[in-house]
C-alpha cells in the first residue's frame, strides 16, 4: 500500500543513510513539499529514526514542510540586486500583481551580473522589470534558462579557464575535444600519480575557494594516508555574488570533467562526488551530459572510476568542506569539529580531498603547458589567474579571468566597465557577505590573497561587488551581518547570538554601539567554529576602518 504514491521515488534509492538528502530532495520535487506522511516513508526506507529524519532535513533551508500557499514571486533582495533597484520592484509589483500572487523577498540567486533578478515558480527573469515579471506570470516572458552572457575578453584579462566559455558548444564533446579538451588528462595518464603532484607543486596551484591553500599539499597529505581515497567537488557556490563556478559548468563542463579526473589521478582516488548547489540546475545537467559523454568515450578509465553527481538544498553553511561530507553521509548540514581533517579522515573516515571547481579547472593547462607558464601570469607568491564575479553598480557586470596583482582599481574601472552610467562609486565589497568594503582610494592594492589592505583583505572566492552612494554604507554592512546571522547554523554560541546581536545594535545604533560591536566583532572572531562565524564580522570591521562617519554618524 502506497496511499500518497512516495514508492516511485523511494524505489530508485538505496536504503542507505547517504541516501537520505536525495530522497528528500527528489520527493518535494515530486510533492512540492515534504509532510509527515514523507517523512515516515523515508524513515522506514533508510531505517533512520523519524525524529533524525527530520532533524537532517531542516538543517536545509530549501526544503519545505507545508504546501506552498498561492502563488509566490520571488524578488532577490541580495546585496547586487537591492543596488539595482529590487526593492522599488517589490514595491511595484506589490501594488500590481494579479491576485492569488504574492511578493516573497530571496537571498541572491547567483545571478548578480543580471539584477534585479526576480523567479516566477521555476522560471527566472533577468534584469527585471515590473513588467517583464507580468509577462512572465501571463506566460509570455522572455525569461527563464537564459544562456549566462559572455562579455568579450577586455584589457587586462588573461582566460585560461574561460577560454573555451562561449565559443564551444558546452553540450557536445567532440566540439570541446577540437578545442583541447582531454589533452592534459592524455599527459596526466602517462604520468606517475606522484609526479602529477610534484608538477602541480611546481606551479605553485592555490585552492581557489578562498583560504588559498596550496593543493599539492592537500593531495600529499591525503595521499600519505592509505587507500581507499575520495574525491570531493566543491560546486555548492552558496557565496552571495559569486557566480564563477556556475559559469564554467554551464559553458564549459569538460573543463572540470577533465580536471576532477587529473585530481583523482593525482591522488589515487577510488569515489568521486561533485557537490552542486540546488539551485544550479542547468549547471548540474550540463555536467552529468558532459560525464556520461566523457565516460562513453572512456575518459574515466576501465572500469570507469565511480563519480556520482549530488545536490545541495541550501544554506552558505553547505559549501563549507565538513558540511559537504555530511550531507553526503546523510548527516545535518552542519560544520564537524577538526581534527581530524578530511585528508586524514573525510568521507566515511576515508582520506578525502575537497577541492573547488575552479581549482581543479586549472589542471588542464599546467598539465598541457607545464609550471612555468602556468606562473607566467600572476605573482610569484601567488601564482595564475582568477575567476572573479562583478556586480553591483558596474557598467558591465559580469565573469572575468585575471591573473593575481592586477590592481581592482583596473578590474573595477576597465574590466568592468566603471561606474555604471550617473552612478557614484563608494566602495568594493570583496570577498563575500564576510569580506571587507574597500573605499575607491585603495583599489590601486593588487588583487592577491592577504594583499587588498594593510588589514590583510583577501579577494575570498572573488566576488566583487561594487557600492554606490545610493546605499549607505551602514546599510551594507546591517545587510551583511543580517545575512551572516541568518546563515548561522546555531552549532556555536557566539557566531549564532554574536552575529544577531550585531545585526540588532547595527538596526538602532546608540550611543555606546561602537564599543559593544567591537566587543562582539572580537568574541565572533576568536571563538567560532567555522569560517561564517570567524569572518562574519569583517564587513563590520571594514567600515569601521574606512568609513566611521557612515557607520556610527548620522545616515547618509
Ligand atoms: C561558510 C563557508 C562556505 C563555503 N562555501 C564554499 C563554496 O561554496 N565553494 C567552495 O569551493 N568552498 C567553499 N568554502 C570553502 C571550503 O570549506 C573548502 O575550503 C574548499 O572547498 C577547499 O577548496 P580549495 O582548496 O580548492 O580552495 C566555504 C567555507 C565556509 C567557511
Ligand atoms: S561558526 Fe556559525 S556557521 Fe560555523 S559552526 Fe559555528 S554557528 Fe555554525
Ligand atoms: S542574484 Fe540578486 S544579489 Fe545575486
Amino acid at each position: 500500500m502506497d496511499p500518497n504514491g512516495f514508492e516511485d521515488v523511494l524505489n530508485r534509492f538505496p536504503r542507505e543513510r547517504t541516501a537520505l538528502l536525495p530522497i528528500l530532495i527528489e520527493l518535494q520535487e515530486a510533492h512540492g513539499y515534504l509532510g509527515a506522511e514523507a517523512i515516515a516513508a523515508v524513515s522506514r526506507h533508510v531505517y533512520t529514526p523519524e525524529s533524525e529524519v527530520f532533524g537532517v532535513a531542516t538543517s536545509y533551508s530549501e526544503l519545505r514542510f507545508a504546501a506552498p500557499e498561492g502563488s509566490a514571486v520571488a524578488i532577490c533582495t541580495g546585496l547586487s540586486c537591492l543596488l539595482n533597484d529590487a526593492r522599488e520592484l517589490a514595491a511595484s509589483l506589490t501594488a500590481s500583481l494579479p491576485p492569488g500572487y504574492t511578493v516573497e523577498e530571496h537571498p541572491c540567486r547567483f545571478r548578480c551580473d543580471r539584477a534585479p533578478v526576480a523567479a516566477v515558480g521555476e522560471q527566472y527573469v533577468d534584469r527585471a522589470t515590473p513588467s517583464s515579471v507580468l509577462a512572465a506570470i501571463g506566460g509570455s516572458g522572455a525569461g527563464g534558462a537564459a544562456e549566462r552572457d559572455v562579455p568579450l575578453a577586455q584589457p587586462g584579462e588573461v582566460r585560461r579557464l574561460l577560454a573555451r566559455c562561449g565559443t564551444v558548444d558546452p553540450l557536445r564533446i567532440e566540439d570541446a575535444i577540437a578545442a583541447g579538451a582531454y589533452s592534459g588528462l592524455a599527459r596526466a595518464n602517462g604520468m606517475a600519480p606522484a609526479a602529477i603532484v610534484q608538477l602541480v607543486q611546481d606551479a605553485g596551484l592555490l585552492g581557489r575557494s578562498g583560504a588559498y591553500f596550496p593543493a599539492a599539499a592537500k593531495w600529499s597529505a591525503t595521499r600519505s594516508y592509505p587507500k581507499p581515497r575520495c574525491l570531493v567537488v566543491n560546486a555548492e557556490e552558496g557565496e552571495p555574488g559569486v557566480f564563477k563556478d556556475r559559469h564554467i559548468l554551464e559553458l564549459d563542463p569538460h573543463l572540470l570533467v577533465e580536471g576532477m579526473l587529473i585530481a583523482a589521478r593525482a591522488i589515487e582516488a577510488d569515489d568521486v562526488y561533485v557537490y552542486i548547489n540546488g539551485e544550479a540546475t542547468t549547471a548540474a545537467a550540463r555536467l552529468q551530459r558532459a560525464l556520461d559523454a566523457a565516460r562513453a568515450r572512456g575518459m574515466l578509465g576501465e572500469p570507469p572510476l565511480r563519480v556520482e553527481i549530488r545536490r545541495g538544498a541550501g544554506g552558505y553553511v553547505c559549501g563549507e568542506e565538513s558540511v559537504i561530507l555530511s550531507s553526503i553521509e546523510g548527516e545535518r548540514a552542519v560544520p564537524r569539529l577538526r581534527p581530524p581533517f578530511p585528508v586524514e579522515a573525510g568521507l566515511w573516515g576515508r582520506p578525502t580531498v575537497i577541492n573547488n571547481v575552479e581549482t581543479l579547472c586549472n589542471l588542464p593547462f599546467i598539465l598541457n603547458d607545464g609550471a612555468a607558464a602556468f606562473r607566467a601570469a600572476g605573482t610569484a607568491e601567488h601564482p595564475g589567474t582568477k575567476v572573479i564575479s562583478v556586480s553591483g553598480a558596474v557598467g558591465r557586470p559580469g565573469v572575468y579571468e585575471v591573473p593575481f596583482g592586477t590592481t581592482l582599481r583596473q578590474i573595477i574601472d576597465v574590466v568592468a566597465g566603471g561606474a555604471a552610467a550617473g552612478r557614484t562609486l563608494r566602495a568594493a565589497l570583496c570577498g563575500g557577505p564576510s569580506g571587507s568594503l574597500l573605499p575607491p582610494a585603495l583599489w590601486g592594492a593588487p588583487f592577491a590573497p592577504g594583499r587588498l589592505d594593510d588589514a590583510g583583505a583577501s579577494p575570498g572566492a572573488g566576488g566583487i561587488v561594487v557600492i554606490d552612494d545610493a546605499m549607505p554604507i551602514r546599510d551594507v554592512v546591517r545587510h551583511l551581518t543580517a545575512y551572516n546571522a541568518k546563515e548561522s547554523c546555531g552549532k556555536c554560541t557566539p557566531c549564532r547570538e554574536g552575529t544577531a546581536r550585531m545585526r540588532d545594535i547595527l538596526d538602532e545604533p546608540s550611543g555606546d554601539a561602537r564599543q559593544r560591536l567591537d566587543e562582539l566583532a572580537e568574541a565572533v572572531t576568536a571563538a567560532s567554529l567555522c569560517g561564517l562565524g570567524q569572518m562574519a564580522p569583517l564587513p563590520y570591521l571594514s567600515a569601521r576602518r574606512y568609513f566611521p562617519a557612515e557607520l556610527f554618524g548620522a545616515s547618509r
